[in-house]
């Protein structure tokens, strides 16, 4: 605690000395830098089956904090800002800035270092936080040997370890020495046991973290550098660690849990989307496996990441686009005990498939803000501030799966009650809730579909879903029926017509919804 107190007085852009229990309460969204948004607002094509850079940019992103904040986020996370590997290769380009050639540089093609400060200045300002995604174990060449000199600072090829592809991930000194990438772009795996590297990293992670403000590191392939190297980067970076393991077996990602504040919750990930990408899926093996990560990890599922989407896998919507499906599988990383993370486009519906079609530029969306699903992902920040308000408890209340079968969850976090199902938009589900926990009658509201319910007499819920939407239901006394109809939004402020291609072109005249106003003044009384 007091080691984090100095690091934060040191850091050259104040930050807001976020603590792993802060990055509990909030929300992420993540982004690709280059498909976010550009520095002049224009709307560029991007073909993504191309691989090029389509030119988003930090200062991009401070002209639209609006939009990611207005949804109810109050954390961003941004792809990898160092210098990559430059011009075509077999692969494509580096937009995607996982490709380090240079750990001392910025990437140009997102801006300058001037930039990236402003970002995180701008961020702070609105009492967000900025999370830095940085890779370690690799860096990337062009051939096999790589040009080692084109490298900074490791030159050497000492300075690596030989080269080998990764081949048996049932050898974990297979997937922590040998080398991942392939002939277009091999990963040139660091001598991660060697002390100057070692050294050099420590020292890296602190001065990059100071220098940008970050409030939080997300650490890519973890699993392919040994174990011990983690603990005293995470400290050295004194900031939240956020690791990405990229394994379904829960013991495996477990032994994790003890080296970083928090891991990507990938067990949990394999079986949301079985269940929910069609009506033969089983959510009863998704709380089975959050049953069973709740007792293997070290601090149960609160320190993890949950999503329904990222970067490496295909979206949601290139399985399924059933939106009753949808809207229940997004539902699921808010009303858990992990931290949610939402990927950019996911709220614009986006169906890309394997990665590169996955990173669409969200320029092409027009940032609208009325779409259903925009409207799900405010509703569902929404519910989860105000279950956090109501119950100082709350984030620290471990989930418990009320009813759990193949085709539907009841899920009770108190003050919030979660019903899923998988029937897809032809159902109509029904849940008997017995044991719901609410005071005898109480008056509860679905915050997707706005209605009141009351609970029975014996504080059970007993409801039939519509449509096969997920319900999450909360009390009045902390949702009212007032303040869920605003957060919907209406189509006489809808900002669709305005926005789009052309909205480089000036101020926009609209005036302001006022469920922006309402979603800004809970963010407030949070903070
Ligand atoms: C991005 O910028 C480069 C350099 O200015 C340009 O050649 C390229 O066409 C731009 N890409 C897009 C998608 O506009
Ligand atoms: C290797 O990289 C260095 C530094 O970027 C460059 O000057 C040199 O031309 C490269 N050599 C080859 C064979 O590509
Ligand atoms: C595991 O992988 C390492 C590195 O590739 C190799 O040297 C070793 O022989 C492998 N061990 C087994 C049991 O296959
Ligand atoms: C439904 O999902 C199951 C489990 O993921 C899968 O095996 C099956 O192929 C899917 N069926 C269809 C029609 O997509």
């Amino acid at each position: 605690m007091l080691l984090s107190l100095l690091v934060c007085a040191t850091f050259v852009i104040p930050t807001l000395c976020a603590s792993a229990q802060n990055w509990q309460k909030r929300s992420i969204y993540q982004l690709v830098t280059d498909r976010f948004a550009t520095t002049d607002g224009s709307a560029p094509s991007c073909d993504t089956s191309e691989r090029r850079y389509c030119n988003g940019t930090w200062k991009g992103i401070i002209n639209k904090l609006d939009y990611i904040q207005r949804m109810g986020f109050d954390a961003v996370w941004i792809s990898p800002i160092v210098a990559n590997l430059e011009g075509p290769t077999g692969d494509g380009e580096a937009y995607h800035g996982y490709w380090t050639v240079d750990h001392n540089t910025l990437n140009a093609h997102f801006g300058s270092e001037s930039d990236l400060k402003q970002l995180s200045t701008a961020l702070h300002a609105r009492g967000m936080y900025l999370m830095i995604d940085v890779v370690v174990n690799h860096m990337a060449a062009s051939s096999i040997p790589p040009n080692y000199t084109a490298f900074e600072p490791f030159d050497q090829q000492s300075d690596f370890h030989p080269f080998c592809w990764i081949t048996d991930y049932s050898n974990q000194t297979n997937v922590e020495q040998c080398w991942l990438g392939d002939q277009n772009v091999p990963l040139a795996d660091m001598d991660t046991e060697d002390e100057d590297i070692v050294n050099f990293f420590y020292s890296w992670i602190q001065t990059l973290v100071n220098s940008y403000g970050a409030d939080g590191v997300r650490i890519d392939t973890v699993k392919h550098v040994r174990k011990d190297f983690w603990p005293d980067f995470a400290q050295a970076s004194g900031v939240f660690s956020l690791g990405e393991v990229l394994d379904g077996d829960i013991q495996y990602v477990s032994q994790y849990t003890q080296v970083l504040d928090s891991i990507l919750d990938y067990p949990a990930f394999y079986p949301l989307i079985r269940a929910f990408t069609n009506t033969t899926g089983d959510l009863s093996q998704l709380a089975s496996t959050v049953e069973a990560e709740q007792s293997a990890y070290k601090h149960g599922v609160f320190m993890t990441g949950a999503f329904l989407e990222n970067a490496d896998n295909p979206r949601f919507q290139s399985f399924q686009t059933d939106q009753a499906l949808v809207m229940n599988a997004m539902t699921w990383p808010f009303v858990g005990d992990g931290i949610p993370i939402l990927y950019y486009g996911q709220e614009q519906g986006y169906t890309g498939g394997n990665d590169p079609a996955n990173r669409e530029a969200l320029w092409l969306s027009g940032y609208e803000e009325n779409k259903p699903l925009v409207v799900h992902v405010r509703t569902l920040n929404a519910a989860r501030k105000a279950a956090i308000k109501a119950n100082g408890q709350f984030i620290d209340t471990t989930l418990k799966f009320l009813s759990a079968t193949k085709s539907s969850l009841a899920i009770s976090k108190s003050p919030m009650l979660t019903l899923l199902s998988n029937g897809g938009s032809t159902s109509t589900p029904s849940w008997n809730v017995p044991d719901a926990g609410y005071a005898p009658n109480e008056e509860l509201i679905d915050v997707v579909s706005c209605m009141v319910i009351n609970a029975n007499k014996e504080g059970g819920v007993s409801v039939q879903g519509s449509k096969g939407m997920p319900q999450v239901i909360l009390p009045v006394s902390i949702f009212s029926k007032s303040f869920c109809t605003t957060l919907k939004g209406d189509a006489s402020t809808s900002l669709s017509s305005a926005q789009g291609a052309s909205s480089a072109a000036g101020p926009l005249r609209k005036r302001t919804p006022s469920w922006q106003l309402l979603v800004t003044l809970l963010a407030a009384l949070l903070l």
